[in-house]
């Protein structure tokens, strides 16, 4: 006879020991939200000090509640940075909310998977809903739509993969870029690394991307930006995409939309832009007449962890055509 092994208690629990411990969770994240004012933004933990508190050796049996209990609370009040802190002004992170952190803990709870529509029929229908919204909100228009995604830099790699694919054929996914021959995008050196950095995943290499001359204030120059194609074509380039900004990282400056959208049509160039930090400006009347063109995308990058304050990390890639996601994206499993 096998020996069957013994059943694992601890994945069982019953539902007055999971209101324990959420309850003595919840009252370090009581005690947090209380002291937060007086406590420093951070207290500059060193990794010789962060990692013998929280790298602990791990445990072959659970650690009572209340020593895990200590453990986060030690991790929560010594070694986090307070981005929620009223003195917090660094860095382009929100600072997230408190009905965002409870529906975490319920997400967790549920566990949803999103691979399949019947796995989260709910969770699916509220993604799709979400994205077609504020792709409305951006000017898009009907049949955009988009996904939830990890963060910026996923969703622009998402967004150029869309690109890559509609410019060069959708054969260049079985065949991959070396037949394509050399590719350019255009953005300016103020665009968030990530640019370059999908390129780079993309195969288009991160030398594709050029780095467009900008005015005084750090937006693209649209002549510029012309000579650029211009100079490409004749060497034998194919320009593919227009990757403008709405919001850089470093000081906000927002590209010329409208004029980088006409180029974009002229040239039949794929305008992205990424609007993962600025976006928000799009739902605030008066600030919104600075995103005028963003309507004219044919995928926009967008952030509300940030300026929207929800729960990390939840970015959206918005797309005009929700198809293109499918044309890129799908694929027969067994
Ligand atoms: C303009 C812009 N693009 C992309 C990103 C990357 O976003 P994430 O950190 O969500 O991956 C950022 C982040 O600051 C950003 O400001």
């Amino acid at each position: 006879m096998p020996v069957r092994p013994a059943p694992v208690p601890d994945l069982a629990w019953t539902p007055e020991q999971a209101d324990d411990l959420a309850t003595r969770v919840l009252a370090v994240w009581r005690d947090l939200l209380e002291q937060l004012p007086d406590l420093p933004v951070t207290k500059g933990s060193t990794p010789s000090e962060a990692a013998p508190a929280v790298a602990l050796p791990v445990p072959e049996h659970p650690m009572p509640p209340a020593d895990l209990v200590a453990h986060l609370r030690e991790l929560a009040f010594e070694h986090t940075t307070q981005v929620g802190h009223p003195a917090f002004f660094a860095y382009v992170v929100g600072a997230g909310t408190v009905p965002g952190a409870a529906a975490e803990l319920l997400t967790a709870g549920l566990n949803a998977n999103l691979g399949g529509y019947r796995l989260a029929p709910g969770a699916a229908e509220i993604e799709l809903h979400l994205t077609r919204w504020l792709a409305g909100r951006f000017g898009l228009p009907e049949g955009a739509g988009g996904m939830v995604m990890t963060g910026g830099a996923m969703a622009n790699f998402v967004g150029l993969k869309c690109a890559r694919d509609q410019r060069l054929g959708l054969e260049v996914r079985e065949a991959g870029v070396r037949e394509a021959g050399p590719v350019a995008l255009y953005a300016t050196e103020e665009a968030h690394v990530v640019i370059r950095r999908a390129a780079d995943m993309l195969g288009l290499g991160a030398g594709s991307v050029r780095a467009i001359e900008m005015d005084d204030e750090l937006r693209m120059r649209p002549a510029a930006l012309r000579a650029a194609i211009a100079a490409d074509r004749a060497s034998g380039v194919t320009p593919l995409a227009l990757c403008a900004t709405a919001g850089t990282t470093t000081s906000g400056a927002i590209d010329p939309l409208p004029e980088l959208a006409a180029i974009a049509a002229e040239e039949e160039l794929w305008l992205h832009v990424d609007a993962a930090y600025g976006g928000a400006a799009a739902f605030a009347p008066d600030l919104a007449p600075l995103l005028a063109g963003i309507e004219r995308a044919d995928s926009i990058s967008f952030d509300p962890h940030k300026w929207l304050y929800t729960p990390q990390s939840s970015a959206c890639l918005l797309v005009r055509d929700a198809a293109v996601l499918a044309r890129s994206y799908d694929v027969e499993a067994a």
